[in-house]
């Protein structure tokens, strides 16, 4: 009788250690299979609230509830055996007050047994982060074009173009820093900025289309895969599955259409006529 070792998963104190060494590699996933597949390839998965639009067809991140990250991230977890998951608190869910979040955060740790939550903002987020983090939640921040802002920001716009906007920025990731979060997103940000953050804080800094200056990055796993038709874009396709996809469905409509299933004859082998 074979004994299965159980898959050792990536911890929180071994996700902060990568700063400054050997980059972070993270993509975001929604489902059991995907998460089975992405498995043995990154360091952590982040179950997104981009569920809300890339899953569900929503116009922005701003309807997403904490049931729908709670159904998700566990899927996610069905599959995820080895890489750190991280769900994302949906807007509505920690900005009220520190004891709001405890208890959307502490229930989607316990539904869904992901390891840690991300929650969007900087310096006005930093007594809720410590809050969760001194009581057991690994929080990872997210900084510069924050999607659950985007009708404050008027768009989702790239953070740090000018100087001017840099010192709110350097002190929103000090701020997420020093209140203990791991990690933290830098979204939509312009090189030199994230490049003096990178270098101004000791937590792992994780980029989507802030530059190879972080010390890790993030992609919509869809948008990477080539099945946005309008991807952002900072995204580098590898693959181009929304063709692919539309030219099997294709295929098998014809093969429908024309009754032509190569194979089943094998499985339902005709009668010879006598
Ligand atoms: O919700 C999400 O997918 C995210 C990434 C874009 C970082 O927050």
């Amino acid at each position: 009788m074979s004994v299965q070792t159980p898959q050792k998963r990536i911890t929180v104190p071994e996700i902060r250690a990568h700063k400054g060494g050997k980059p972070v590699v993270m993509l975001t996933c929604y489902h059991a299979h995907t998460a089975k597949l992405l498995d043995n390839h990154v360091d952590m998965m982040l179950v997104g609230d981009t569920l809300g639009m890339v899953i569900h067809g929503m116009e922005t991140t701003l309807g997403v509830t904490v049931e729908m990250m709670i159904l998700h991230g566990q899927a996610v977890m069905r599959g995820a055996k080895r890489a750190l998951v991280v769900v994302d608190m949906p807007f509505g869910s920690y900005e009220e007050s520190p004891e709001i979040a405890f208890r959307n955060a502490s229930r989607i740790l316990k539904e869904t047994g992901c390891q840690a939550v991300k929650l969007e903002g900087g310096a006005r987020m930093a007594e809720t982060i410590s809050y969760l983090s001194k009581r057991g939640i690994p929080v990872m921040g997210h900084i510069g074009m924050t999607p659950q802002n985007v009708q404050i920001l008027g768009g989702f716009k790239t953070q740090g173009r000018t100087e001017a906007e840099w010192p709110a920025l350097e002190a929103d990731a000090k701020a997420v820093a020093d209140a203990g979060a791991f990690a933290v997103v830098l979204e939509a940000m312009a090189e030199p900025l994230a490049a003096r953050i990178t270098g101004q804080i000791d937590i792992p800094t994780i980029g989507i289309g802030a530059s190879p200056a972080c010390d890790g990055q993030v992609l919509v796993m869809e948008d990477m895969l080539g099945l946005n038709p309008n991807p952002p874009k900072f995204v580098r396709e590898y693959a181009q599955l929304g063709p692919a996809i539309e030219a099997a469905v294709q295929a098998y409509a014809r093969d429908v259409r024309e009754r032509h299933f190569p194979g089943l004859e094998n499985v339902y082998p005709m009668k010879k006529a006598q």
